[in-house]
Protein backbone atom coordinates (compact mmCIF):
# COMPACT_ATOMS: atom_id res chain seq x y z
CA UNK A 1 0.00 0.00 0.00
CA UNK A 2 2.49 2.35 -0.87
CA UNK A 3 0.61 5.10 -2.40
CA UNK A 4 -2.95 3.28 -2.34
CA UNK A 5 -4.92 2.83 0.99
CA UNK A 6 -3.53 2.44 4.76
CA UNK A 7 -4.08 -0.79 5.74
CA UNK A 8 -5.53 -1.05 9.36
CA UNK A 9 -4.41 -2.94 12.17
CA UNK A 10 -6.11 -6.51 12.18
CA UNK A 11 -6.37 -8.35 15.43
CA UNK A 12 -4.00 -10.78 16.09
CA UNK A 13 -4.84 -14.10 14.28
CA UNK A 14 -6.97 -12.03 11.77
CA UNK A 15 -10.62 -12.91 11.24
CA UNK A 16 -12.58 -14.57 8.98
CA UNK A 17 -15.51 -12.74 9.85
CA UNK A 18 -15.21 -8.59 9.23
CA UNK A 19 -18.69 -7.50 10.20
CA UNK A 20 -19.91 -3.61 9.12
CA UNK A 21 -19.21 -0.90 11.96
CA UNK A 22 -19.29 2.98 11.70
CA UNK A 23 -15.87 2.62 9.21
CA UNK A 24 -17.59 0.19 7.02
CA UNK A 25 -20.95 -0.12 5.48
CA UNK A 26 -22.72 -3.14 4.65
CA UNK A 27 -21.54 -4.83 2.16
CA UNK A 28 -25.12 -6.00 -0.47
CA UNK A 29 -25.52 -7.43 -3.20
CA UNK A 30 -25.98 -5.85 -7.00
CA UNK A 31 -29.78 -5.42 -6.39
CA UNK A 32 -28.94 -4.07 -2.91
CA UNK A 33 -29.80 -6.94 -0.50
CA UNK A 34 -27.44 -6.47 2.95
CA UNK A 35 -24.93 -10.13 3.07
CA UNK A 36 -24.80 -11.72 6.39
CA UNK A 37 -22.16 -14.18 5.44
CA UNK A 38 -19.97 -13.97 2.54
CA UNK A 39 -17.34 -16.66 3.84
CA UNK A 40 -20.29 -19.37 3.50
CA UNK A 41 -22.34 -20.60 1.27
CA UNK A 42 -26.23 -22.01 1.38
CA UNK A 43 -26.02 -25.74 2.10
CA UNK A 44 -28.24 -28.63 3.19
CA UNK A 45 -26.73 -29.36 6.47
CA UNK A 46 -22.95 -28.10 7.21
CA UNK A 47 -21.88 -31.37 5.26
CA UNK A 48 -24.21 -31.45 2.47
CA UNK A 49 -24.73 -30.20 -0.83
CA UNK A 50 -24.78 -26.76 -1.71
CA UNK A 51 -28.41 -24.96 -2.81
CA UNK A 52 -29.22 -23.44 -5.55
CA UNK A 53 -31.63 -20.85 -4.14
CA UNK A 54 -27.91 -19.38 -2.97
CA UNK A 55 -28.64 -15.65 -4.84
CA UNK A 56 -25.64 -14.37 -3.31
CA UNK A 57 -23.08 -16.85 -4.28
CA UNK A 58 -24.85 -17.32 -8.00
CA UNK A 59 -24.20 -13.49 -8.15
CA UNK A 60 -20.71 -13.03 -7.06
CA UNK A 61 -19.30 -16.07 -9.43
CA UNK A 62 -21.92 -15.26 -12.27
CA UNK A 63 -20.29 -11.50 -12.21
CA UNK A 64 -16.97 -13.41 -11.63
CA UNK A 65 -17.17 -15.46 -14.46
CA UNK A 66 -17.80 -12.36 -16.82
CA UNK A 67 -15.16 -10.19 -15.89
CA UNK A 68 -13.10 -10.38 -18.62
CA UNK A 69 -13.57 -8.30 -21.71
CA UNK A 70 -11.72 -8.78 -24.75
CA UNK A 71 -8.44 -7.35 -25.13
CA UNK A 72 -7.56 -4.64 -27.85
CA UNK A 73 -6.12 -6.41 -30.81
CA UNK A 74 -3.33 -4.21 -30.81
CA UNK A 75 -1.53 -1.95 -28.29
CA UNK A 76 -3.59 -4.59 -25.73
CA UNK A 77 -0.93 -3.66 -23.04
CA UNK A 78 -0.71 0.06 -21.80
CA UNK A 79 -0.99 1.98 -19.16
CA UNK A 80 -3.03 5.36 -18.56
CA UNK A 81 -3.08 8.59 -16.44
CA UNK A 82 -5.23 11.62 -16.37
CA UNK A 83 -4.05 15.19 -16.90
CA UNK A 84 -4.42 18.65 -18.85
CA UNK A 85 -3.32 20.41 -22.48
CA UNK A 86 -2.38 24.26 -21.47
CA UNK A 87 -2.38 26.52 -24.57
CA UNK A 88 0.37 29.01 -25.33
CA UNK A 89 -1.15 31.58 -27.26
CA UNK A 90 -4.15 32.06 -29.86
CA UNK A 91 -3.55 30.39 -33.01
CA UNK A 92 -6.54 31.44 -34.43
CA UNK A 93 -4.37 32.11 -37.64
CA UNK A 94 -4.12 28.39 -38.20
CA UNK A 95 -7.20 26.98 -36.29
CA UNK A 96 -10.52 27.61 -35.00
CA UNK A 97 -10.07 24.88 -32.77
CA UNK A 98 -11.42 26.13 -29.45
CA UNK A 99 -8.60 24.77 -27.40
CA UNK A 100 -5.93 26.51 -29.18
CA UNK A 101 -8.03 29.98 -28.80
CA UNK A 102 -6.88 31.18 -25.51
CA UNK A 103 -3.46 31.47 -23.94
CA UNK A 104 -3.06 29.68 -20.69
CA UNK A 105 -6.19 27.58 -20.81
CA UNK A 106 -6.40 24.44 -19.68
CA UNK A 107 -7.98 21.18 -21.30
CA UNK A 108 -8.48 18.33 -19.41
CA UNK A 109 -6.66 15.18 -21.11
CA UNK A 110 -6.23 11.37 -20.55
CA UNK A 111 -3.22 9.57 -22.15
CA UNK A 112 -2.68 5.72 -22.49
CA UNK A 113 0.73 4.79 -23.36
CA UNK A 114 1.06 0.97 -24.72
CA UNK A 115 3.11 -1.53 -26.86
CA UNK A 116 1.86 -2.81 -29.84
CA UNK A 117 2.71 -6.59 -30.23
CA UNK A 118 2.66 -7.82 -27.31
CA UNK A 119 -1.20 -9.70 -25.17
CA UNK A 120 -2.31 -7.60 -21.89
CA UNK A 121 -0.21 -9.65 -19.96
CA UNK A 122 3.10 -9.15 -21.97
CA UNK A 123 6.57 -7.28 -20.43
CA UNK A 124 6.82 -3.52 -20.68
CA UNK A 125 10.48 -3.65 -22.16
CA UNK A 126 9.64 -5.51 -25.14
CA UNK A 127 11.68 -4.38 -28.65
CA UNK A 128 8.33 -2.36 -29.89
CA UNK A 129 6.72 0.92 -30.88
CA UNK A 130 5.16 2.18 -28.28
CA UNK A 131 1.65 3.84 -28.17
CA UNK A 132 1.38 7.38 -27.46
CA UNK A 133 -2.63 8.04 -27.60
CA UNK A 134 -3.89 11.59 -26.24
CA UNK A 135 -7.82 12.36 -25.94
CA UNK A 136 -8.34 16.03 -25.35
CA UNK A 137 -11.84 16.88 -23.70
CA UNK A 138 -12.20 20.22 -24.96
CA UNK A 139 -15.64 22.77 -24.53
CA UNK A 140 -16.04 21.76 -28.59
CA UNK A 141 -15.88 17.66 -28.26
CA UNK A 142 -13.41 15.44 -27.97
CA UNK A 143 -10.39 15.04 -29.50
CA UNK A 144 -8.26 12.33 -30.05
CA UNK A 145 -4.33 12.43 -31.38
CA UNK A 146 -4.10 8.67 -31.56
CA UNK A 147 -0.45 8.11 -31.84
CA UNK A 148 3.17 6.68 -31.50
CA UNK A 149 6.79 7.29 -30.66
CA UNK A 150 7.76 7.00 -33.89
CA UNK A 151 6.76 9.38 -36.53
CA UNK A 152 6.34 6.88 -39.38
CA UNK A 153 4.78 3.70 -39.78
CA UNK A 154 5.36 -0.01 -41.32
CA UNK A 155 2.84 0.52 -44.20
CA UNK A 156 1.25 3.13 -46.48
CA UNK A 157 -2.13 1.46 -46.98
CA UNK A 158 -4.63 0.32 -44.11
CA UNK A 159 -5.83 -2.68 -46.04
CA UNK A 160 -1.95 -3.83 -44.99
CA UNK A 161 -2.33 -3.59 -41.53
CA UNK A 162 -4.27 -6.99 -41.05
CA UNK A 163 -0.99 -8.92 -42.86
CA UNK A 164 1.40 -6.15 -40.87
CA UNK A 165 -0.30 -7.10 -37.53
CA UNK A 166 -0.91 -10.67 -38.08
CA UNK A 167 2.82 -11.43 -38.87
CA UNK A 168 4.05 -9.50 -35.93
CA UNK A 169 1.76 -11.19 -33.48
CA UNK A 170 2.01 -15.27 -32.34
CA UNK A 171 2.57 -17.65 -34.97
CA UNK A 172 -1.06 -19.30 -35.81
CA UNK A 173 0.28 -23.11 -35.31
CA UNK A 174 2.19 -22.35 -31.98
CA UNK A 175 1.18 -18.96 -30.60
CA UNK A 176 4.32 -18.01 -30.11
CA UNK A 177 6.26 -16.02 -30.32
CA UNK A 178 4.48 -13.83 -27.71
CA UNK A 179 5.51 -10.16 -27.75
CA UNK A 180 8.35 -9.84 -29.91
CA UNK A 181 9.39 -9.28 -33.95
CA UNK A 182 11.88 -11.69 -33.92
CA UNK A 183 10.09 -14.68 -36.10
CA UNK A 184 10.14 -15.52 -39.49
CA UNK A 185 6.65 -14.56 -40.06
CA UNK A 186 7.36 -10.70 -39.08
CA UNK A 187 10.43 -10.42 -41.23
CA UNK A 188 9.12 -12.69 -44.06
CA UNK A 189 6.04 -10.68 -44.77
CA UNK A 190 9.00 -6.61 -44.09
CA UNK A 191 11.39 -8.78 -46.58
CA UNK A 192 8.30 -8.26 -49.10
CA UNK A 193 7.44 -4.94 -47.95
CA UNK A 194 9.77 -2.43 -48.65
CA UNK A 195 8.14 0.68 -47.93
CA UNK A 196 8.35 -0.88 -43.70
CA UNK A 197 11.95 -0.13 -44.43
CA UNK A 198 12.05 3.32 -43.11
CA UNK A 199 10.17 1.81 -39.90
CA UNK A 200 12.20 -0.83 -39.14
CA UNK A 201 15.47 1.64 -38.87
CA UNK A 202 13.83 3.24 -35.82
CA UNK A 203 12.40 -0.05 -34.44
CA UNK A 204 15.62 -1.65 -34.78
CA UNK A 205 17.11 1.53 -33.32
CA UNK A 206 17.06 2.76 -29.21
CA UNK A 207 14.20 4.53 -30.20
CA UNK A 208 11.89 1.31 -29.33
CA UNK A 209 13.32 0.61 -26.16
CA UNK A 210 12.30 3.50 -24.29
CA UNK A 211 14.15 4.26 -20.53
CA UNK A 212 10.04 5.06 -19.35
CA UNK A 213 6.70 6.68 -21.08
CA UNK A 214 8.35 10.03 -19.59
CA UNK A 215 11.57 9.70 -21.60
CA UNK A 216 9.85 9.49 -25.22
CA UNK A 217 8.60 11.53 -28.24
CA UNK A 218 4.93 11.28 -29.90
CA UNK A 219 3.55 11.77 -33.00
CA UNK A 220 0.37 12.30 -34.78
CA UNK A 221 2.30 10.38 -37.74
CA UNK A 222 -0.27 11.62 -40.10
CA UNK A 223 -0.43 14.71 -41.76
CA UNK A 224 -3.96 16.43 -40.81
CA UNK A 225 -5.04 19.94 -41.63
CA UNK A 226 -6.00 22.64 -39.51
CA UNK A 227 -8.34 25.08 -40.27
CA UNK A 228 -9.24 28.11 -39.42
CA UNK A 229 -12.04 30.33 -38.79
CA UNK A 230 -12.00 31.75 -42.40
CA UNK A 231 -11.81 28.45 -43.99
CA UNK A 232 -8.26 28.90 -44.71
CA UNK A 233 -6.44 25.19 -44.39
CA UNK A 234 -3.05 24.41 -43.72
CA UNK A 235 -1.36 20.70 -43.57
CA UNK A 236 0.18 20.17 -39.89
CA UNK A 237 2.13 17.68 -38.07
CA UNK A 238 1.95 17.28 -34.81
CA UNK A 239 4.56 16.22 -32.58
CA UNK A 240 4.97 15.79 -28.21
CA UNK A 241 8.24 16.76 -26.63
CA UNK A 242 9.16 15.15 -23.71
CA UNK A 243 10.28 17.99 -21.29
CA UNK A 244 11.85 15.27 -19.25
CA UNK A 245 14.43 14.67 -21.68
CA UNK A 246 14.73 11.19 -24.86
CA UNK A 247 16.43 8.35 -23.14
CA UNK A 248 16.56 4.78 -23.61
CA UNK A 249 17.78 1.83 -22.57
CA UNK A 250 20.30 -0.59 -24.06
CA UNK A 251 19.12 -4.43 -25.01
CA UNK A 252 21.11 -6.31 -22.73
CA UNK A 253 19.50 -3.90 -19.88
CA UNK A 254 16.00 -4.25 -21.58
CA UNK A 255 16.25 -8.47 -21.32
CA UNK A 256 17.14 -8.14 -17.76
CA UNK A 257 14.46 -5.74 -16.83
CA UNK A 258 11.88 -7.32 -18.68
CA UNK A 259 12.93 -10.55 -16.42
CA UNK A 260 13.08 -8.76 -13.02
CA UNK A 261 9.97 -6.44 -13.61
CA UNK A 262 8.08 -6.62 -16.34
CA UNK A 263 5.81 -3.71 -14.83
CA UNK A 264 8.72 -1.31 -15.10
CA UNK A 265 7.14 1.20 -17.15
CA UNK A 266 3.42 1.16 -15.62
CA UNK A 267 5.46 1.19 -11.99
CA UNK A 268 7.86 4.45 -13.19
CA UNK A 269 4.27 6.28 -14.49
CA UNK A 270 2.76 5.53 -11.16
CA UNK A 271 5.63 6.23 -9.09
CA UNK A 272 6.79 9.49 -10.67
CA UNK A 273 2.85 10.97 -10.74
CA UNK A 274 2.52 10.15 -7.15
CA UNK A 275 5.80 11.18 -5.89
CA UNK A 276 4.35 14.43 -7.54
CA UNK A 277 7.27 14.28 -10.49
CA UNK A 278 4.65 15.00 -13.31
CA UNK A 279 6.04 14.65 -16.49
CA UNK A 280 5.11 17.19 -19.11
CA UNK A 281 5.29 17.00 -22.98
CA UNK A 282 5.43 19.96 -25.51
CA UNK A 283 2.98 19.69 -28.27
CA UNK A 284 4.77 20.98 -31.46
CA UNK A 285 3.66 21.65 -34.50
CA UNK A 286 5.03 21.59 -38.19
CA UNK A 287 2.70 23.50 -40.57
CA UNK A 288 3.38 24.02 -44.50
CA UNK A 289 0.92 24.58 -47.44
CA UNK A 290 0.39 22.65 -50.44
CA UNK A 291 3.35 24.23 -52.54
CA UNK A 292 5.78 23.39 -49.54
CA UNK A 293 4.36 20.19 -49.67
CA UNK A 294 4.74 20.23 -53.65
CA UNK A 295 8.50 20.39 -52.83
CA UNK A 296 9.48 16.95 -51.64
CA UNK A 297 10.45 14.22 -53.58
CA UNK A 298 8.17 11.95 -51.37
CA UNK A 299 4.45 12.38 -50.42
CA UNK A 300 3.57 14.12 -47.39
CA UNK A 301 0.36 11.56 -47.46
CA UNK A 302 2.64 8.93 -46.91
CA UNK A 303 2.64 7.53 -43.50
CA UNK A 304 5.90 6.11 -44.11
CA UNK A 305 7.82 9.74 -44.46
CA UNK A 306 8.22 12.61 -42.13
CA UNK A 307 9.10 16.17 -42.54
CA UNK A 308 12.76 17.05 -41.54
CA UNK A 309 12.80 19.01 -38.64
CA UNK A 310 15.92 20.65 -39.91
CA UNK A 311 13.75 22.14 -43.24
CA UNK A 312 10.71 22.45 -41.14
CA UNK A 313 11.19 23.24 -37.46
CA UNK A 314 8.98 22.39 -34.79
CA UNK A 315 6.53 25.30 -33.10
CA UNK A 316 6.05 24.37 -29.80
CA UNK A 317 2.36 25.64 -28.88
CA UNK A 318 1.50 24.00 -25.54
CA UNK A 319 2.11 21.61 -22.95
CA UNK A 320 0.90 18.25 -21.52
CA UNK A 321 0.93 17.47 -17.93
CA UNK A 322 -0.05 14.12 -16.68
CA UNK A 323 -0.68 15.00 -13.22
CA UNK A 324 -2.98 11.98 -11.49
CA UNK A 325 -3.24 8.51 -11.84
CA UNK A 326 -6.46 6.63 -12.39
CA UNK A 327 -8.47 5.69 -9.85
CA UNK A 328 -9.69 2.09 -11.55
CA UNK A 329 -7.38 0.21 -13.94
CA UNK A 330 -10.42 -0.87 -15.80
CA UNK A 331 -12.95 2.00 -15.39
CA UNK A 332 -10.53 3.94 -17.13
CA UNK A 333 -6.96 2.55 -18.86
CA UNK A 334 -9.14 -0.52 -19.93
CA UNK A 335 -12.52 0.87 -21.18
CA UNK A 336 -11.33 4.11 -22.83
CA UNK A 337 -11.44 4.54 -26.51
CA UNK A 338 -9.41 6.63 -28.50
CA UNK A 339 -10.60 7.15 -32.11
CA UNK A 340 -8.54 8.91 -34.99
CA UNK A 341 -11.98 10.22 -35.87
CA UNK A 342 -12.87 12.12 -32.95
CA UNK A 343 -11.73 15.67 -33.86
CA UNK A 344 -13.03 18.83 -33.54
CA UNK A 345 -14.21 22.02 -35.73
CA UNK A 346 -10.83 23.98 -36.86
CA UNK A 347 -8.63 20.23 -37.44
CA UNK A 348 -9.49 17.92 -40.46
CA UNK A 349 -8.00 14.43 -41.85
CA UNK A 350 -5.72 14.47 -44.74
CA UNK A 351 -6.29 11.80 -47.49
CA UNK A 352 -3.56 10.16 -46.32
CA UNK A 353 -4.87 6.80 -46.91
CA UNK A 354 -4.25 4.66 -43.72
CA UNK A 355 -5.48 7.72 -42.14
CA UNK A 356 -8.44 7.30 -43.84
CA UNK A 357 -8.53 3.40 -42.71
CA UNK A 358 -7.95 4.04 -39.31
CA UNK A 359 -10.77 6.20 -39.26
CA UNK A 360 -12.86 3.18 -39.63
CA UNK A 361 -10.94 0.76 -37.45
CA UNK A 362 -10.90 1.66 -34.18
CA UNK A 363 -14.98 2.43 -33.56
CA UNK A 364 -15.66 -1.12 -35.54
CA UNK A 365 -13.11 -2.56 -32.75
CA UNK A 366 -14.88 -1.13 -30.16
CA UNK A 367 -18.19 -1.51 -30.48
CA UNK A 368 -16.99 -5.33 -30.55
CA UNK A 369 -14.06 -4.90 -27.33
CA UNK A 370 -16.70 -2.49 -25.06
CA UNK A 371 -19.77 -4.29 -25.83
CA UNK A 372 -22.21 -2.19 -27.65
CA UNK A 373 -22.56 1.79 -29.37
CA UNK A 374 -22.96 2.79 -25.96
CA UNK A 375 -19.37 3.00 -25.18
CA UNK A 376 -19.27 6.41 -25.89
CA UNK A 377 -21.19 7.17 -22.44
CA UNK A 378 -18.57 5.25 -19.94
CA UNK A 379 -17.22 8.38 -18.11
CA UNK A 380 -13.84 8.01 -19.73
CA UNK A 381 -15.10 8.27 -23.06
CA UNK A 382 -17.74 11.04 -22.25
CA UNK A 383 -17.16 14.55 -23.13
CA UNK A 384 -16.78 16.89 -20.65
CA UNK A 385 -18.97 19.88 -22.34
CA UNK A 386 -22.37 19.84 -22.89
CA UNK A 387 -23.55 17.27 -25.68
CA UNK A 388 -26.92 16.25 -27.25
CA UNK A 389 -27.66 13.46 -29.12
CA UNK A 390 -31.10 11.97 -30.39
CA UNK A 391 -29.12 8.78 -30.68
CA UNK A 392 -30.77 6.13 -28.15
CA UNK A 393 -31.35 2.89 -26.78
CA UNK A 394 -28.88 -0.05 -27.44
CA UNK A 395 -26.94 -2.23 -24.82
CA UNK A 396 -26.36 -0.67 -21.69
CA UNK A 397 -28.00 2.52 -22.56
CA UNK A 398 -27.83 5.04 -19.51
CA UNK A 399 -28.19 8.38 -21.43
CA UNK A 400 -31.10 8.80 -23.88
CA UNK A 401 -32.92 12.10 -24.88
CA UNK A 402 -34.82 13.62 -22.48
CA UNK A 403 -38.68 13.70 -22.89
CA UNK A 404 -41.09 12.85 -25.90
CA UNK A 405 -38.17 14.35 -28.84
CA UNK A 406 -35.85 11.95 -30.20
CA UNK A 407 -35.90 13.28 -33.75
CA UNK A 408 -35.36 16.34 -35.66
CA UNK A 409 -36.79 18.46 -37.25
CA UNK A 410 -39.62 18.27 -34.60
CA UNK A 411 -42.10 20.84 -32.97
CA UNK A 412 -41.89 20.29 -29.79
CA UNK A 413 -40.48 22.80 -27.35
CA UNK A 414 -38.86 20.40 -24.72
CA UNK A 415 -35.88 20.61 -22.06
CA UNK A 416 -33.10 19.09 -24.62
CA UNK A 417 -34.31 19.61 -28.01
CA UNK A 418 -30.84 19.80 -30.13
CA UNK A 419 -30.42 21.96 -33.20
CA UNK A 420 -27.75 21.85 -35.76
CA UNK A 421 -25.96 24.84 -35.82
CA UNK A 422 -24.92 25.93 -39.32
CA UNK A 423 -21.95 28.64 -37.33
CA UNK A 424 -20.00 26.34 -34.56
CA UNK A 425 -20.80 22.78 -35.90
CA UNK A 426 -18.25 21.14 -38.14
CA UNK A 427 -17.79 21.04 -41.28
CA UNK A 428 -15.08 19.04 -43.30
CA UNK A 429 -13.15 21.18 -45.55
CA UNK A 430 -14.14 21.20 -48.54
CA UNK A 431 -10.79 19.52 -50.81
CA UNK A 432 -11.86 19.59 -54.30
CA UNK A 433 -11.44 15.62 -55.42
CA UNK A 434 -11.37 14.39 -58.57
CA UNK A 435 -10.21 11.01 -59.39
CA UNK A 436 -11.16 7.42 -61.58
CA UNK A 437 -12.36 4.92 -59.08
CA UNK A 438 -9.28 2.74 -59.14
CA UNK A 439 -7.28 0.32 -56.36
CA UNK A 440 -3.82 2.36 -56.75
CA UNK A 441 -0.48 3.37 -54.79
CA UNK A 442 0.42 6.95 -56.15
CA UNK A 443 3.94 6.90 -57.66
CA UNK A 444 5.09 9.35 -55.45
CA UNK A 445 4.66 6.64 -52.81
CA UNK A 446 7.46 4.99 -53.74
CA UNK A 447 10.98 5.70 -52.90
CA UNK A 448 11.22 3.57 -50.29
CA UNK A 449 14.41 4.14 -48.94
CA UNK A 450 15.32 6.86 -48.78
CA UNK A 451 14.63 8.39 -45.22
CA UNK A 452 15.38 4.98 -43.84
CA UNK A 453 19.08 5.56 -45.01
CA UNK A 454 18.71 9.51 -43.71
CA UNK A 455 17.91 7.92 -40.21
CA UNK A 456 20.93 5.49 -40.27
CA UNK A 457 23.00 7.81 -41.54
CA UNK A 458 21.90 10.19 -38.72
CA UNK A 459 22.74 8.23 -35.67
CA UNK A 460 26.23 8.07 -33.64
CA UNK A 461 28.46 5.17 -34.24
CA UNK A 462 27.10 3.26 -30.98
CA UNK A 463 23.63 3.92 -31.83
CA UNK A 464 24.52 2.46 -35.61
CA UNK A 465 26.11 -0.66 -33.48
CA UNK A 466 22.97 -1.14 -31.91
CA UNK A 467 20.53 -1.06 -34.79
CA UNK A 468 23.27 -3.76 -36.63
CA UNK A 469 22.80 -5.69 -33.52
CA UNK A 470 19.17 -5.91 -33.43
CA UNK A 471 18.73 -7.04 -36.99
CA UNK A 472 21.73 -9.63 -36.31
CA UNK A 473 19.87 -10.60 -32.98
CA UNK A 474 16.12 -10.80 -34.87
CA UNK A 475 17.57 -12.67 -38.13
CA UNK A 476 19.10 -14.84 -36.14
CA UNK A 477 16.05 -15.91 -35.07
CA UNK A 478 14.90 -16.50 -38.47
CA UNK A 479 15.28 -19.95 -39.56
CA UNK A 480 14.52 -19.44 -43.44
CA UNK A 481 17.71 -18.27 -45.27
CA UNK A 482 15.82 -16.69 -48.15
CA UNK A 483 14.01 -14.54 -45.97
CA UNK A 484 17.37 -13.36 -44.22
CA UNK A 485 19.02 -12.82 -47.27
CA UNK A 486 15.68 -10.84 -48.50
CA UNK A 487 15.95 -8.38 -45.69
CA UNK A 488 19.72 -8.05 -46.76
CA UNK A 489 18.70 -7.27 -50.00
CA UNK A 490 16.72 -4.19 -48.58
CA UNK A 491 19.60 -3.04 -46.05
CA UNK A 492 21.83 -3.14 -49.46
CA UNK A 493 19.78 0.09 -50.18
CA UNK A 494 20.28 1.88 -47.08
CA UNK A 495 23.74 1.51 -45.99
CA UNK A 496 26.53 -0.88 -48.05
CA UNK A 497 28.14 -1.08 -44.80
CA UNK A 498 24.99 -1.78 -42.59
CA UNK A 499 24.28 -4.61 -45.10
CA UNK A 500 27.51 -6.09 -45.05
CA UNK A 501 27.91 -6.15 -41.28
CA UNK A 502 24.70 -7.83 -40.85
CA UNK A 503 25.46 -10.18 -43.64
CA UNK A 504 28.56 -11.10 -41.43
CA UNK A 505 27.40 -11.30 -38.45
CA UNK A 506 24.69 -14.10 -39.18
CA UNK A 507 27.22 -15.77 -41.48
CA UNK A 508 25.23 -15.42 -44.91
CA UNK A 509 26.75 -17.39 -47.21
CA UNK A 510 26.52 -15.13 -49.83
CA UNK A 511 25.38 -11.41 -50.45
CA UNK A 512 22.68 -11.19 -52.13
CA UNK A 513 21.66 -8.56 -55.05
CA UNK A 514 20.28 -5.30 -53.68
CA UNK A 515 16.40 -4.99 -54.18
CA UNK A 516 14.72 -3.50 -56.81
CA UNK A 517 15.23 0.19 -55.50
CA UNK A 518 12.24 1.78 -57.20
CA UNK A 519 9.70 -0.94 -58.66
CA UNK A 520 6.58 0.84 -59.14
CA UNK A 521 4.07 -0.85 -57.51
CA UNK A 522 1.46 -2.79 -59.06
CA UNK A 523 -1.40 -0.59 -60.72
CA UNK A 524 -5.26 -1.78 -61.68
CA UNK A 525 -6.07 -1.63 -65.45
CA UNK A 526 -5.77 2.28 -66.47
CA UNK A 527 -9.30 3.56 -65.89
CA UNK A 528 -10.82 4.96 -68.82
CA UNK A 529 -11.76 8.66 -68.32
CA UNK A 530 -15.70 8.00 -69.07
CA UNK A 531 -15.52 6.54 -65.68
CA UNK A 532 -14.31 8.91 -63.12
CA UNK A 533 -16.14 10.14 -60.53
CA UNK A 534 -16.16 13.62 -59.16
CA UNK A 535 -16.28 13.38 -55.57
CA UNK A 536 -16.52 16.73 -53.18
C1 LIG B 1 -4.98 0.95 -31.21
C2 LIG B 1 -1.77 4.06 -32.91
C3 LIG B 1 -2.38 2.42 -37.38
C4 LIG B 1 -6.11 -0.06 -35.77
C5 LIG B 1 -4.04 1.92 -31.29
C6 LIG B 1 -3.52 2.61 -30.17
C7 LIG B 1 -2.62 3.50 -30.64
C8 LIG B 1 -2.57 3.36 -32.06
C9 LIG B 1 -1.82 4.46 -29.83
C10 LIG B 1 -3.85 2.37 -28.71
C11 LIG B 1 -5.04 3.13 -28.30
C12 LIG B 1 -5.29 2.94 -26.85
O1 LIG B 1 -4.37 3.19 -26.03
O2 LIG B 1 -6.42 2.57 -26.50
C13 LIG B 1 -1.65 3.85 -34.27
C14 LIG B 1 -0.81 4.62 -35.14
C15 LIG B 1 -0.96 4.13 -36.40
C16 LIG B 1 -1.93 3.09 -36.32
C17 LIG B 1 0.06 5.77 -34.72
C18 LIG B 1 -0.35 4.54 -37.69
C19 LIG B 1 0.16 5.71 -37.93
C20 LIG B 1 -3.49 1.69 -37.35
C21 LIG B 1 -4.16 1.20 -38.51
C22 LIG B 1 -5.24 0.52 -38.06
C23 LIG B 1 -5.22 0.56 -36.60
C24 LIG B 1 -3.74 1.44 -39.95
C25 LIG B 1 -6.28 -0.20 -38.84
C26 LIG B 1 -6.57 0.02 -40.12
C27 LIG B 1 -6.06 -0.04 -34.41
C28 LIG B 1 -6.97 -0.78 -33.57
C29 LIG B 1 -6.65 -0.49 -32.25
C30 LIG B 1 -5.56 0.42 -32.30
C31 LIG B 1 -8.09 -1.70 -34.05
C32 LIG B 1 -7.31 -1.02 -30.98
C33 LIG B 1 -8.26 0.04 -30.50
C34 LIG B 1 -9.07 -0.37 -29.30
O3 LIG B 1 -9.42 -1.54 -29.14
O4 LIG B 1 -9.39 0.52 -28.50
N1 LIG B 1 -3.46 2.38 -32.45
N2 LIG B 1 -2.32 2.93 -35.00
N3 LIG B 1 -4.15 1.30 -36.21
N4 LIG B 1 -5.21 0.66 -33.62
FE1 LIG B 1 -3.82 1.86 -34.31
Amino acid sequence: ARYGEQAVPVAAGGETHQTADAAHPVMTTQQGIPVADDQNSLKAGARGPTLLEDFHLREKIFHFDHERIPERVVHARGFGAHGYFENYGPLADLTRADLFQRAGEKTPAFVRFSTVAGSKGSADLARDVRGFAVKMYTKEGNWDLVGNNIPVFFIQDAVKFPDVIHSVKPEPDRGFPQAQSAHDNFWDFISFTPESMHMIMWVMSDRSLPRSFRFMEGFGVHTFRLVNAEGKSTFVKFHWKPKQGLQSVVWNEAVKINGADPDFHRRDLWDAIHAGDFPEWELGLQVFDEAFAEKFDFDVLDATKLIPEEILPVKPVGKLVLDRCVDNFFLETEQVAFCTQNIVPGIDFSDDPLLQGRNFSYLDTQLKRLGGPNFTQIPINAPKCPFHTFQQDGHMAMRNPRGRVNYEPNSWTAAENPRESPDKGFRSYPEPVQGPKIRARSETFADHYSQARQFYISQTAIERTHIANAITFELSKVETPAIRSRIVAHLMNIDAGLAETVAKQIRLKEMPKAADALKPTRQDLKPSPALSVVLN
